[in-house]
């Protein structure tokens, strides 16, 4: 029988994206970013030759934009600011007046329509002249994202809900240092993990400044966090999927959260001459100035199993020395993007911050359903029809009720993402909208899951 799903009184509704996909170029002037610049040496690594200048135009459109988050029933939303943008001498020197008038203009009138502003600093968009420096490898770019963030919290205190330090720091690590998906794909463990190191530095000393001017607001960090699994109970397969946990999940957790780092990860890459160069004063910051608030991103689990085969320890070292990812078989997969669905994973996640993360005040702040070729989804009156997308909304809803239900201290549920919108490499490929977008006219038209959003928000709930 179906039963009615009511969040708390105040839950956060609503919906994210970042500066870098959504606003196009604009006219106050904006820096190169790491994106325009991999596009113009290799537009063929990006889908169907779609770089990051075609987007939602939202810099020119943000008042009909925020007319349709209302009208999606939005009381919050996660936009980023663009560091480029802000600071287009590369991210540093003085800040652009202009640019600081659009973002209080754009968040003005977010509040004016009763929509919390929820600020991101940084999503995956470095300045160019930054990364030539060595980007997040280098600790130039700590000192300039600490005058940009201080900068941010000076101009915008008044406006933001609250503030995030960044959008997934595992992702450029990931990209650029160990998968080859991110500018500049420089596949070296080391050079990663000293990245690392300093976006974690950044975000402490970032966090440091905040707590100086006694804003009203929280600061925090938006985590990409799978919850890991092994394939089986036996001990290799379990002691596979804990270092997997280290190096994917608790590697920024951990000391951005709690301010320490994980002890498994650091006896991994202390034998394997793998660790980043610090010191004891950087230490201290990070254990003193840790999250107020986090965000998780949640789309999949990892399902890890032993490694069976040997390695060669004469390639670059890589975590997966350690471990193997397992195709489970009979996983329930999102066939439109590739990616596993299984909605057990938000609870299991928010109960391991519950009991691992003394139950800090959190958030779902990226979930959702990405799916190519979504025109074939298209039904009267233009309007796709993503039932797909609402029942993937309720079965993750249905567990995050569960969570909240048990203590789990969440505030709040934002799906990815509002308008469809260019990603990275992806470009158009994947939409997850609740509004779909006809690139060549810039039409927005509701989908299903819009309306079904706007009644969800508006009941605190929906029947299950
Ligand atoms: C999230 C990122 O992890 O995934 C977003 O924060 C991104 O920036 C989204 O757009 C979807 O990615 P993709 O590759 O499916 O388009």
């Amino acid at each position: 029988m179906e039963k009615k799903i009511v969040f708390p009184e105040d839950f956060w509704w609503g919906s994210a994206w970042s500066a870098e996909q959504s606003e196009g170029t604009g006219d106050t002037g904006k820096a190169e970013t790491i994106w325009k610049r991999w596009f113009s040496e290799e537009p063929n690594r990006f889908y169907d030759r779609i770089g990051p200048d075609v987007t939602t135009d939202h810099f020119n459109r943000y008042k009909d934009d925020i007319r349709l988050m209302k009208e999606t029933g939005h009381n919050s939303f996660r936009l980023s600011l663009s560091w480029a943008r802000l600071f287009p001498d590369g991210g540093r020197g003085e800040i652009n007046r202009k640019a600081v008038d659009f973002y209080r203009d754009l968040m003005s009138e977010m509040i004016k329509n009763d929509i919390k502003p929820f600020i991101n600093l940084y999503h995956f968009d470095m300045p160019m002249k930054l990364q030539e420096l060595g980007g997040w490898a280098s600790r130039e770019t700590v000192e300039a994202y600490v005058n940009y963030a201080v900068s941010c919290f000076k101009e915008f205190g008044d406006l933001g809900y609250h503030w995030f330090t960044s959008n997934e720091p595992l992702g450029p690590i990931l990209g650029t240092y160990l998968e080859d998906f991110h500018y500049p794909n420089f596949i070296d463990f080391k050079e990663g993990a000293q990245a690392a190191f300093y976006t974690i530095l950044a975000h402490a000393k970032a966090i440091k400044e905040f707590k100086k001017l006694n804003l009203k607001s929280k600061i925090g960090v938006i985590l990409n966090l799978s919850p890991t699994y092994p394939r089986s109970s036996n001990k290799w397969d379990t002691e596979a999927a804990e270092t997997a946990d280290a190096f994917y999940t608790r590697s920024f957790l951990d000391p951005m959260v709690k301010g320490t780092f994980n002890k498994k990860l650091v006896s991994i890459l202390k034998e394997y001459d793998q660790m980043p160069d610090y010191t004891e004063e950087d230490l201290k910051i990070i254990s003193e100035n840790t999250a107020q608030i986090l965000g998780l991103n949640y789309y999949e689990p990892r399902r890890v199993k032993a490694r069976l085969t040997a390695v060669n320890k004469n390639s670059p070292f890589l975590p997966e020395w350690f471990f193997e990812l397992h195709n489970m078989p009979g996983k329930r997969m999102n066939i439109y993007r590739g990616w596993e669905i299984y909605e057990k994973g938000i609870y299991d996640l928010c109960m391991d911050i519950k009991e691992n993360y003394g139950n800090i005040e959190s958030f779902i702040s990226e979930n959702g359903m990405g799916v190519a070729d979504e025109e074939r989804f298209l039904g009267e009156n233009g309007q796709i029809i993503d039932e797909y997308r609402i029942n993937y909304i309720k079965d993750h809803l249905a567990y995050l009720y569960k969570a909240v239900n048990e203590g789990c201290n969440i505030k709040g549920y934002h799906l990815w993402t509002f308008i469809d919108c260019w990603s990275w490499i992806n470009a158009y490929k994947n939409r997850y909208g609740l509004v779909s977008l006809d690139l060549a006219t810039q039409k927005r038209t509701i989908k299903k899951s819009g309306e079904f959003f706007k009644k969800m928000t508006e009941e605190n709930g929906f029947l299950y």
